[in-house]
């Protein structure tokens, strides 16, 4: 049966790619994903003359999938077919995106970049893509965002660049964006200029770790769901950065430098599930827990916490929160645990919850 098909394919393969050598490997992964798209040599013409679409040489193209990854390409090839959805050309030594590099693909949904060497992005390159929505180009060498991103876009990954700046106008009129990875880029102290994400309406996720950025971006979207900020140097939680964020379920504020959590900053969030504020050094648990109601997930080990108050965590007599605590770190902080009295987590679902010594409670 499969060498049956093998054999198929190497015929439909013959005239697809003339003198391309495909390894084994290849033909099983044409194998898997082609059946039905390679087209059938009885497909052909009465003259058997094939009707494969075009396909630039050594990707392979699959529905209107172009597969040109790992291949070595020092730029985007010519020949991709107009009709493409998702054009995948990572791993690969491409150093420049030039003008009129996707011309044609108007139709284009996905485009993978990641991993190459793209030091400059031309202002009108990504132009002609007025329907794309997922735009990967992690692991690059760009100094500034891309100019004039598609508006379309949904998915923005861009992390692990060269960029040090991101500016007011960078996503300019990007309604649509949804998730926004912009991690590991050299961001340094307030990188971000205020106002950078006023036009994400729609954006629920957006991560900016590694980036030693010194302040919780300000302007940003009520719409967000997920805020990651872990591995910067921010100082600070001031409740002002966190104001409106009525939609904000997780914060992740790890490897930094917080000393303190301003009073009002978690009454900004209301809706708030977890919070991570471990690596950082805070000398007192952040105010404003008790009155919380949904937080179930604290994180606060390895900071410079010596006190531990019985109301520091719960809501006093009877129990207002409305979800109870699922996880509490606290180890790796100078606090004596043997006087952390036992009512101080009595809105917590269950003791196993508690990380309390340098070890996990059993
Ligand atoms: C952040 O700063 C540290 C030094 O404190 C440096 O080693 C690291 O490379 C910086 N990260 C970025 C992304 O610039
Ligand atoms: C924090 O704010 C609450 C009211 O929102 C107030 O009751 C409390 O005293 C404040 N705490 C501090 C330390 O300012």
């Amino acid at each position: 049966m499969r060498t049956a098909c093998l054999s198929l394919l190497l015929v439909t393969a013959c005239w697809a790619l003339p003198f391309h050598q495909t390894g084994f490997l290849d033909f099983m992964m044409e194998d898997d994903a082609g059946s039905g798209v390679t087209p059938d040599p009885k497909g052909s013409g009465p003259s058997g003359e094939p009707v494969g679409p075009k396909c630039p040489f050594r990707c392979q193209c699959h529905l209107r999938v172009i597969q040109c990854s790992d291949l070595g390409l020092r730029e985007v090839p010519a020949d991709i077919p107009d009709d493409a959805t998702l054009l995948d050309l990572q791993n690969n030594k491409i150093t420049e995106i030039k003008e009129n590099d996707f011309k044609h693909l108007k139709g284009l949904h996905a485009l993978i970049l990641v991993n190459n060497k793209i030091t400059t992005i031309h202002p009108k390159a990504f132009s002609p893509l007025t329907k794309l929505q997922r735009l990967y180009l992690s692991k690059n060498l760009l100094k500034d965002m891309p100019a004039n991103m598609p508006k379309s876009l949904q998915e923005l990954r861009i992390h692990e660049n060269e960029i040090t700046k991101i500016k007011k106008a960078s996503f300019q009129g990007m309604s649509q964006v949804i998730v926004m990875e912009l991690g590991s880029n050299p961001l340094k102290s307030a990188g971000v200029e205020g106002g950078a994400f006023t036009d994400l309406k729609r954006v629920s996720y957006i991560r900016i770790a590694d980036t030693n950025i010194t302040e919780i971006p300000k302007g940003l979207p009520s719409s967000l769901s997920e805020l990651h900020l872990d591995g910067n140097k921010i100082t600070k939680v001031t409740s002002s950065s966190l104001k409106g964020m009525k939609n904000l379920a997780k914060l992740g504020l790890s490897y930094n430098e917080i000393s303190s959590v301003e009073n009002g900053s978690l009454a900004n969030v209301p809706h708030l599930r977890e919070l991570h504020l471990d690596n950082n050094a805070l000398t007192s648990i952040p105010p404003g827990l008790p009155d919380h109601k949904y937080i179930q997930v604290v994180y606060l080990h390895a900071n410079k916490i010596a006190a531990v108050g019985t109301e520091d965590f719960c809501p006093p007599g009877f129990n207002t929160k409305k979800a109870m605590y699922s996880g509490i770190s606290l180890f790796s902080n100078p606090v004596p645990y043997w006087e952390v009295q036992p009512i101080t987590f009595r809105c917590v679902f269950d003791r196993s919850a508690i990380q309390l010594g340098n070890y996990r409670k059993k």
